[in-house]
């Protein structure tokens, strides 16, 4: 079992921290039954999510890459963009119906997420003789600033903007009343894997 004891400013603690604050908003939203109360526990851990991505991306995840391992490594950046793309759709509340399972499949995707990083990414990474107190040092400057001065902007923010709305197919389909349009997907995915405008927009 891993060992948690850490001194507060080590690296690996502070994104304990995060991990654990994360999923209490998790627990919280799926606790009240307050629309409300769910829209705000939204807005936080959106928050929260945004800047520990950004700290584990800029800081965290480059200096532990070579030691972890690119599949873990890369499957975390996999995880990061799954979740960026629900975060990029709840900020542009896309799919309004479908907000709130939106976010509880985000809460399941980090939660996930969170369980690999616990069990195998930060075990592995803590074997690393670096100075895990001065990135902590750093992780909490860049957090600090990411508070004060905002999230940069990311590809998936831009891909949902330019979807326009339209960038959710299964929450459409819900909402026509039909699941799967056979001839649609026909055309959807030919044979040589190009996408007809029609079919890739759903227009
Ligand atoms: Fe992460």
């Amino acid at each position: 079992m891993f060992d948690w004891m850490l001194p507060e400013k080590h690296a690996i603690a502070l994104l304990k921290k995060d991990h654990d604050t994360v999923k209490e908003l998790f627990e919280k939203f799926e606790k009240t039954d307050s629309s409300a109360e769910k829209e705000k526990i939204i807005t936080k851990a959106v928050e929260e999510l945004k800047v520990h991505a950004a700290i584990e991306e800029e800081l965290f995840y480059p200096a532990v890459r070579n030691h972890v391992g690119k599949d873990l490594m890369n499957e975390a950046d996999e995880e990061h963009h799954v979740a960026r793309m629900l975060i990029a759709e709840l900020d542009a509340n896309a799919a309004p119906d479908h907000r709130f399972a939106k976010f509880t499949v985000l809460a399941e995707s980090v939660r996930h997420h969170i369980k690999e990083e616990e069990n195998e990414t930060l075990p592995k990474a803590k074997e690393l003789d670096i100075d895990f107190e001065a990135l902590g040092q750093q992780m909490l400057d860049r957090k600090k600033d990411l508070k004060q001065n905002g999230i940069p902007a990311d590809a998936e923010h831009a891909m949902v903007v330019k979807a326009n709305g339209k960038g959710d197919s299964p929450a459409a389909a819900s909402r026509r009343g039909s699941s799967f349009d056979r001839k649609t997907a026909k055309k959807a995915v030919p044979r040589n894997g190009k996408t007809s405008t029609k079919a890739r927009t759903g227009l």
